[in-house]
């Protein structure tokens, strides 16, 4: 018998509520794993208050898009129980039950054996968005956006995804500037590696031309709408943007110009269906870049089941700092 964050649905309201469940109601996977962590990520705050349609599956539905485990049952020969994996994205907590559970069921190819270097909650604490972050820095990389070539932006930059990429760029030698719309989150951000803030709205307003003065050599993008529009237009020859997230809108308008007179490259992160090969060696880099001091400046706190609604309403209100990770067990 273990807990698990259920959503469900009466004939006249959506519920979501702590449940007792035992192995039997899990399902289908050729592994199964005691949750060691979750996360709570903003798709997950979408999920459990129901403001996004992210759960695709049949009610009722464990959300959680991570996942950190100890194998109890395996039926392949590639996992063996003891062995700790993580699950990140792969229709976690969209199409499959998810990490909102003390136990649960998986399939072995969607897993990553937990990196030599990071304990199970250093990688909640990283999850989704800290994965998001590397490959967002890596894909910089691969567009040749390198510390020499200037200023790199980074929005939305005191959540999950953000603050993981300016710690992340910021230590492997970029001037990073945060984005943000959190006036108590300088500090934080500073404390990071930011070496420029500016105001959320600096970019939000949108562009003010087609193509404006380049300020960015690159940028990483979690909150979209006009704030992207404004990257484009403000980004230096050759410049990228990693464009990650929504959460100031999933319209983009935006002209031809960026692309076609100065060559900039927006580029698409999708961390659900990143592939395997790419997700162990992500994972890698992360083990080796983030260090225990790093993992505790981003961790807000340790949540039980219980108070996984409340807190998605604050990560959707923009007043958490960092990452929050559950512990079903709690
Ligand atoms: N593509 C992928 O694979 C992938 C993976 C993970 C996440 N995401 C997306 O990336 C985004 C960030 O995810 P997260 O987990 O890091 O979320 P998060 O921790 O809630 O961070 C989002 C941040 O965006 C800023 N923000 C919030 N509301 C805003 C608004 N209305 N307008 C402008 N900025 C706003 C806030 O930062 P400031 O207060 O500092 O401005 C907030 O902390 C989400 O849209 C998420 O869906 C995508």
């Amino acid at each position: 018998m273990f807990n698990a964050l259920v959503v469900d649905h009466t004939d006249s309201a959506r519920t979501v509520r702590v449940q007792t469940l035992d192995a039997s109601d899990l399902p289908e996977g050729d592994v199964e794993v005691e949750v060691l962590y979750s996360s709570l990520n903003y798709k997950d705050a979408l999920a459990v208050t129901g403001r996004g349609k992210i759960i695709r599956g049949e009610l009722p539905f464990v959300p959680g898009i991570d996942l950190v485990g100890r194998v109890v049952a395996s039926d392949v020969p590639e996992v063996a129980p003891g062995d700790v994996v993580i699950q990140t994205g792969w229709g976690l907590g969209e199409t499959h039950w998810g990490g909102y559970a003390g136990r649960q069921r998986v399939w072995a190819r969607h897993l990553v054996p937990l990196p030599e270097g990071l304990t199970p909650l250093d990688a909640m604490v990283i999850g989704t968005a800290g994965f998001t972050a590397m490959l967002a820095v890596q894909t910089l990389e691969e567009h040749g956006v390198t510390p020499d070539r200037g200023e790199v932006v980074v929005t939305g930059a005191s959540g999950g995804v953000g603050s993981f990429a300016v710690a992340l760029l910021a230590r492997a030698g970029y001037h990073v500037v945060a984005s943000t719309g959190s006036a108590s989150a300088h500090t934080y951000l500073t404390r990071l590696g930011a070496t420029r803030i500016i105001p959320r709205d600096t970019l939000g307003q949108g562009p003010q031309r087609p193509l404006d003065s380049a300020r960015w050599a690159g940028a990483v993008d979690a909150v979209g709408g006009a704030t992207l529009a404004a990257i484009l237009s403000t980004l230096d020859r050759h410049g990228c943007v990693a464009a990650c997230g929504l959460a100031g809108g999933v319209e983009l308008h935006t002209t031809v110009f960026p692309f076609i007179l100065r060559g900039v490259v927006l580029a698409g992160i999708d961390s659900n269906t990143c592939p395997n090969d790419r997700r162990r060696q992500i994972w890698k880099r992360l083990a080796e870049a983030v260090s225990e001091d790093l993992r505790e400046q981003i961790l807000a706190r340790i949540i039980s089941l219980e108070a996984v609604p409340e807190a998605s309403e604050a990560v959707l209100a923009g007043r958490v700092q960092g990452r929050i990770v559950v512990d079903p067990r709690a």
